[in-house]
């Protein structure tokens, strides 16, 4: 065994992606909430250190530069002249001197670190120029085609615009991911011409080439883990591929997930074990689930803490802190700055915005409680609604511990409810309330005797 060679990884992802018929860069698109080239940096960062990764920018080169770590280079390539013109512009800055440089498309998100790992192993210890990852598919069409001699050896890779009708038929295809020798790679480069279809410098041709000067050697992978994304189409299969990664991986913890294929949790998203999630949950961004917690049917959770033991159903959350125990939905909307304590309730068609619910506090149905502090066990009746916006500016209410407000009442803030007080059903409440106190609003009833017997001769005049 000879020392680990140094490996340079080169990511691809000046293209612009015409076939996602999308104006954001095709490596732009997310697949589990995370933009496939930052899946790339990651399966990169498996296999090297970060100095030694660079991402060839070129279509919204801004706009990718800005998800890539500070640590990461790129190498611009403003005018996309093919994947070969990629590569020789990366080594034109110094990268890849030595050792073996991997070559990736950044538009393959569910490669794995693991397989770039086999591919730079299977170089070292072998005297090929290059390896490349190749698979089997049912249906080749797009992709460069795999041509081998009677022996088996691969002798060049053809694209399918450039395709014999005997080449089409071949249905291994490249991946695009090679190792190659630094050495092979600077050899052969500067031959990359642009006689074909595209009239592009191909990297693909670097494999005839470095095959007259020595080896080339094959892996074949799974197609489901390596081929890159073109259209919307693919971007939908390979996103199922890694949610379903997401979720065998978080199962194998002991989250209990109920329909893996209707669970869309993005990587960046982080469930405990003992959690259980029913079918058509959404959790993004930082979102995380509590042990125990139960969770769905039908919520989407954007950047939320769900406490444990915590049941969320039928609700959207965003930017939310429940604590544990609380119950939310069916039907809440739970906005932004909400934060509850233990054995809270959010209930059915409650919407909150910036409101806190101390230990115990219930709004339990049709209410809006906006920029609100509602103490220890108060309940909240329902059609309830914080008028916190007097159309310049937000106000808040202050609702003590253990006061019981009537169904339909408006709080006019600023307000404050004092501890143990209560308010009338229909109440609108624009004065504070003092502890302890019933607070009334509205108008004595009256009642007008036999009004419907008077009603009835006129109705029947005409
Ligand atoms: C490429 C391969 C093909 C392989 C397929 C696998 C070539 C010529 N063909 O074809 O054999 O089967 O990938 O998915 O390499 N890019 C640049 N600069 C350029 C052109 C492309 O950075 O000038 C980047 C793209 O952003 C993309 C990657 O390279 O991330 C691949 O480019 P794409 O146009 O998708 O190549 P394919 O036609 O799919
Ligand atoms: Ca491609």
């Amino acid at each position: 065994m000879h020392d680990a060679p140094t490996v340079t990884v080169i990511i691809l992802a000046a293209g612009q992606g015409t076939r996602m018929k999308s104006s954001l860069a095709k490596v732009l698109h997310e697949v589990a909430g995370r933009s496939m080239v930052m899946w790339t940096v990651d399966a990169a960062r498996e296999v090297t250190s970060d100095e030694r990764i660079a991402v060839v920018v070129g279509h919204e080169a801004d706009q990718v530069r800005a998800v890539l770590p500070p640590g990461i280079r790129t190498v611009t390539q403003a005018e996309q002249r093919g994947t070969g013109h990629a590569v020789l512009l990366a080594l034109e800055e110094g990268l890849g001197a030595d050792g073996v440089v991997i070559v990736v498309p950044g538009d393959t998100p569910q490669l794995r670190g693991s397989v770039l790992k086999q591919l730079a192993d299977i170089k070292s210890n072998s005297e090929a120029g290059v390896v490349l990852l190749t698979a089997s598919v049912d249906d080749p069409t797009g992709f460069g085609r795999i041509i081998r001699d009677p022996h088996g050896e691969v002798e060049r890779i053809v694209e399918q615009r450039d395709a014999s009708e005997a080449e089409l038929a071949v249905n291994e295809v490249n991946a695009s991911v090679y190792a190659f020798d630094a050495a092979a790679l600077r050899g052969v480069i500067g031959d990359l011409g642009t006689d074909n279809a595209q009239q592009e410098m191909y990297l693909t041709d670097t494999v005839g080439f470095i095959r007259e000067h020595g080896g080339v050697a094959a892996m074949v992978g799974d197609a489901d883990d390596s081929l890159g994304i073109n259209t919307l189409g693919q971007l939908a299969a390979v996103d199922a591929v890694m949610r379903m990664r997401i979720n065998e991986e978080l199962m194998e913890q002991g989250v209990k997930i109920l329909d893996p294929a209707r669970t869309y949790i993005d990587a960046s998203a982080s469930v405990a074990p003992g959690a259980t999630i029913y079918p058509d949950v959404y959790l993004q961004g930082s979102t995380v689930i509590g042990e125990g917690a139960v969770v769905g049917p039908s919520v989407f959770a954007v950047d939320s803490e769900v406490g444990a033991g915590a049941r969320v159903w039928y609700s959207v959350l965003r930017e939310a802190v429940l604590g544990p125990r609380t119950e939310v939905g069916p039907y809440a909307s739970v906005r932004k700055g909400t934060v509850t304590e233990e054995g809270s309730k959010i209930g059915t068609f409650v919407e909150t915005k910036n409101t806190h619910l101390a230990e115990g506090a219930k709004v339990p149905h049709l209410s809006y409680m906006g920029d609100a502090q509602i103490g220890r066990n108060s309940n909240i009746g329902a059609g309830s609604i914080t008028c916190n916006y007097d159309g310049f500016e937000k106000h808040e209410t202050i609702i003590g511990e253990d006061v019981r407000v009537g169904s339909d009442t408006m709080l006019v803030a600023p307000v404050e409810v004092g501890d143990g007080a209560w308010t009338g059903a229909g109440s609108v409440i624009s004065k504070n309330v003092s502890p302890g106190a019933l607070a009334v609003e509205r108008s004595d009833q009256k009642e007008i005797p036999d009004y419907a017997a008077k009603r009835r001769p006129k109705a029947n005049d005409t």
